[in-house]
């Protein structure tokens, strides 16, 4: 596996933030429909609009697991605005770098935030123009 760093590596091996929320204040799903793989974002938010909790869960490879990982560590403690910010080349520069055929993996974690952020966003009545133009149902080929 010399392709992976050890940063990768560890994030793949013990990943952050792995399961559910039980009644998330967003939830989010997708999928890439070249490798099939899917990713569950499930987020806990407060009144002030800062995340407080995040889980994952993925049918994804082992890049996908170490992105989410690192993400969610990205994203906690943030508001729903600055996460919104965070882009797959964060994760992807928190990680060391990623092989270039294993890049579109940390897009999952991306959308999946995106998705389970308007969902909370939809269920409160909130806007984020960061979303405008967003669509989870899509399907990403990344
Ligand atoms: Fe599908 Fe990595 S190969 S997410």
């Amino acid at each position: 596996m010399a392709m992976y760093n050890d940063k990768v590596m560890d994030h793949f091996m013990n990943p952050r933030n792995v399961g559910e929320i039980e009644n998330p204040d967003g939830v989010g799903e997708v999928g890439n429909i070249r490798c099939g793989d899917i990713m569950k974002i499930y987020l806990r938010i407060n009144e002030d609009e800062v995340i407080e909790d995040i889980k994952f869960r993925t049918f994804g490879c082992g890049s996908a697991v170490a992105s989410s990982s690192i993400a969610t560590e990205l994203i906690k403690g943030k508001t729903v605005k600055e996460a919104l910010k965070i882009t797959n080349k964060d994760v992807l520069r928190e990680l060391g770098g990623l092989p270039v055929i294993k890049v579109h993996c940390s897009v999952l974690a991306e959308q999946a935030l995106k998705a389970a952020v308007l969902d909370y966003a939809t269920k409160t009545g909130k806007h984020y123009e960061e979303l405008d133009g967003f669509n989870p149902e899509e399907e990403h080929e990344h």
